[in-house]
């Protein structure tokens, strides 16, 4: 998440129990090389010392509106920050937010803002459930304030688990980078993404399937999101997290890939088809066990659905579509056939057999083939590699307006 450096994000902390993990939000969002300030209210200041956050983020941490040589810098952060994350955000700064109060740095700060705020509850789950905090959260939702979170889980020693557990560290950075990052043309756009290998059932315990690992699908989907865009990914069966903010479909056959394909279709401005789909399945699945004490075993394997080539009529006009090759022989060359029989306007063509490249491995290197001609790209992650091809999806995005 390079995408974030040099970006101005204020880093707001009140006083509950989940500060310890606004030092990660705080480390990871430097790591990505933001300009991180960390504002404490006194109470968080009573959980983890202003000095924690400024070895962390590189500069001193502020927690007073009285600090000499601060004079007037809530204003100043107000204006100059490009983003406000409040994590965590107590019950107590909800209300004085909902309020207009300004009665300390943070809460004068974000009266003066400018930039989005992202603020992410994390309360004791009676606290949270309360009229009086869940009127406040509306109020804020209805004036344009973000909120993620809080999440089921453990509370504080003692208090068991329910609604109010703050998000992860990992998800809110996820989002703040999607506010620092998303633009014209990825707004309001929907992404149709696919993802991983699909199963076809030979008996009821044996599957025919490939070594796709659905890294690929899913950097697309990850850092489609991060741009902006509504992310549909329908993935098979794959070990992958999930990446924030996507709407999950999980399929098993490619008949069942190609139904939730044909579903989403029809709202998508951008399809990006990195799943493996079985091109075979059993013409005849077994009702029983196949035993080996049997003898052979024959197959008989009939050609599954061509989940491109069924999509061409019913895609949304103007909608860029992105398809995948993974080759053995001449990748290129296959995929120049595809562009034209698919009426694609990119395919991503790799070696089945080069190491480093193609399924289960963490790297790719692939060559993009467009109607303008073919672009061969280095050896990079599949993160990067995801990167590089929406940089291209981006252009062509722009121009179809
Ligand atoms: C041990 C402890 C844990 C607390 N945890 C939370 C919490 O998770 N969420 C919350 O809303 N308040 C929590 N509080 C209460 C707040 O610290 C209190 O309401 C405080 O006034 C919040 O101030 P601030 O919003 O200005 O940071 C906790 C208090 C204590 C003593």
């Amino acid at each position: 998440m390079s995408r974030v450096a040099g970006r101005h994000v204020v880093l707001g902390v009140s006083g509950g129990i989940a500060c310890y993990k606004s030092c990660v939000v705080a480390r990871r969002l430097t790591e990505a090389g933001a300009e991180v300030e960390a504002v404490l209210t006194a109470a968080a200041a009573e959980f983890v010392g202003p000095v924690t956050f400024e070895a962390l983020t590189g500069r001193a941490a502020i927690t007073s509106l009285w600090q000499p040589g601060r004079a007037l810098d809530h204003v100043r952060l107000g204006r100059e920050a490009e983003l406000i994350v409040v994590a965590p955000a107590t019950a107590h700064l909800l209300a004085r937010v909902a309020l207009g109060l300004a009665d300390d740095f943070l809460t004068a700060l974000l009266l003066a803002r400018r930039a989005p705020l992202l603020m992410c509850p994390a309360m004791n789950d009676q606290m949270y459930a309360h009229p009086e905090t869940q009127s406040n959260l509306a109020l804020l939702r209805s004036r344009g304030v973000h909120l993620l979170g809080p999440v089921t889980g453990p509370l504080a020693r003692g208090e068991g688990a329910g609604p109010g557990r703050m998000v992860e560290p990992e998800e809110i950075v996820a989002h703040a980078e999607r506010l620092l990052r998303t633009a014209a043309p990825w707004q309001g756009r929907r992404a149709l993404v696919t993802a991983g290998p699909t199963r076809e059932r030979l008996d009821p315990v044996r599957v025919l399937t490939n070594r796709s690992s659905g890294r690929m699908g899913y950097a697309l989907a990850r850092d489609a999101w991060l741009r902006g865009a509504e992310v549909t990914l329908v993935s098979g069966p794959t070990t992958l997290e999930p990446p924030p903010g996507v709407e999950m479909v999980r399929v098993e056959s490619t008949a069942e890939m190609a139904a939730a394909v044909a579903e989403a279709l029809p709202l998508a401005d951008l399809l990006l088809m990195a799943a493996a789909p079985a091109d075979y399945r059993p013409g005849a699945p077994l009702q029983e066990k196949a035993r080996r004490a049997d003898g052979a075993l024959k197959l008989d394997l009939e050609p599954t659905r061509d989940i491109l080539a069924e999509s061409l009529p019913k895609r949304k006009k103007g909608a860029v579509v992105v398809g995948f090759a993974l080759e053995t022989g001449d990748p290129v060359a296959s995929a120049q056939v595809k562009l034209k029989a698919k009426q694609l306007d990119l395919v991503i063509a790799n070696d089945a057999t080069e190491r480093g490249a193609g399924p289960e491995v963490l790297t790719n290197r692939v060559t993009v083939v467009g109607k303008g001609g073919a672009e061969a790209l280095p050896l990079m992650s599949k993160e990067e590699v995801a990167e590089a091809i929406l940089d291209r999806v981006q252009e062509l995005l722009s121009k179809r307006g």
